[in-house]
């Protein structure tokens, strides 16, 4: 059989978690998987949501439409950009991974940027759509450098994955207008950023002033829906939306109709907004004293933040991730996210800060 190679490789991050509970099953030893990206805090509870959906309805047994049900579209209208977009320029993908690789492959640009510090599966997304990456450093260098993205795309991720680290909104918005000035396509991937916000927060409101920007979000993390594999692309473009239908209708048919019913109730119903604003809230205040307990114990990476501040999921530590193992903490190598050689990479991790507050101390305890 004739295949084509497209270099991409199989997520390395899956690896380590196979390994680390197979030692966990050898040793009987109880291990704290920080190497996940996912919140573990608490799960959001959909006891009140799941009686409101119908399943012996048409809306749920049959094909929904290819763009997404038109009753999520307009309820991510409302929940994302206060009803001031139009449901047109929304699409509902399987999740943020979907939006991105389809995105990738329908722009006609030869490169894409990413930030220094990187998520891994932009590399293998961007190798299977036959597109270049290239990193800039930091938001300086793009402020700095910001003419100098021809046949380019930049890829504005914010909390960022690895570090955690979030900028201030007016610096976003200063290099938007960069960018915008020179009509170089923005991927805005920021599916961290809702979890620390409601509705009240205006920034993708903001983001529809400009042309150049293509949104690409996910339910996995603001809501921690990861299991359901939903998300959305929002673009203004209507030549790259009619390509991207097309896309998106081949690659998968529409999105599965019961992940889109509780999406939509979640963000529409006041049982879903109480359980959303519950599961962000309980969330939030754990991230946010484990953070606290790496900073008071010397153990978060200060060095990379001095322009951002870190908010999580994510942290990057300075200690390895054999450090961490020998503690029973589960962590991924800086060097999986990072092709900078300015960097001892191997002095550092990225962990996960979305874990109950109290198994955090008492593993961290241990250092
Ligand atoms: C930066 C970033 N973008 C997008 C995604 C996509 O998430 P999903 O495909 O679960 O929606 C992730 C998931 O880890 C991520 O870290």
């Amino acid at each position: 059989m004739k295949i084509i190679k497209s270099g991409a490789k199989f997520s390395a991050i899956v690896k380590i978690g196979e390994d680390l509970r197979e030692e966990s099953k050898k040793t009987g030893k109880e291990f704290l998987y920080l190497n996940r990206g996912i919140n573990q805090v608490v799960n959001i509870d959909l006891s009140k949501i799941i009686p409101m959906i119908d399943f012996n309805s048409s809306a749920l047994q049959y094909y929904p439409h290819s763009k997404g049900m038109p009753a999520l579209r307009a309820a991510i209208n409302k929940e994302f950009f206060a009803g001031k977009t139009s449901g047109d320029n929304i699409f509902v993908t399987a999740g943020g991974m979907n939006a991105l690789a389809l995105v990738f492959q329908t722009l006609a640009v030869e490169t894409v940027y990413t930030h220094s510090l990187y998520w891994g599966a932009y590399t293998n997304a961007l190798k299977i759509a036959g597109k270049k990456q290239e990193f800039y450093a930091d938001f300086n260098f793009l402020k700095s450098n910001y003419k100098t993205f021809d046949n380019a795309a930049v890829i504005i991720c914010d909390p960022s994955n690895p570090s955690g680290s979030k900028a201030d909104d007016k610096e976003l918005f200063e290099i938007l207008d960069l960018l915008g000035s020179q009509n170089t396509t923005v991927i805005w991937d920021s599916p961290y950023r809702r979890l620390f916000f409601d509705n009240t927060d205006s920034l993708y409101q903001k983001l529809l002033g400009y042309g150049n920007v293509i949104i690409t979000e996910s339910f996995s993390k603001s809501i921690g829906l990861s299991g359901q594999r939903i998300g959305f692309m929002h673009c203004k473009n209507t030549g790259f939306n009619e390509e991207f239908a097309v896309r998106l209708l081949y690659s998968g048919n529409g999105i599965n109709a019961f992940a889109q019913i509780l999406v939509e109730k979640i963000l529409s119903t006041p049982e879903g907004k109480k359980a959303a604003y519950d599961f962000k809230k309980k969330t939030v205040a754990d991230i946010t004293e484990n953070i606290k307990l790496l900073k008071d114990k010397k153990l978060l990476a200060e060095e990379f933040y001095e322009s951002g501040t870190p908010v999580g999921i994510f942290v990057i530590v300075n200690k390895s991730f054999d450090e961490l193992k020998e503690r029973n903490i589960g962590s991924v190598p800086l060097s999986y996210f990072t092709k900078r050689n300015d960097i001892d990479t191997e002095k550092y991790s990225r962990i996960c800060v979305s874990v109950p507050k109290d198994d955090f101390k008492r593993f961290f305890e241990r250092f």
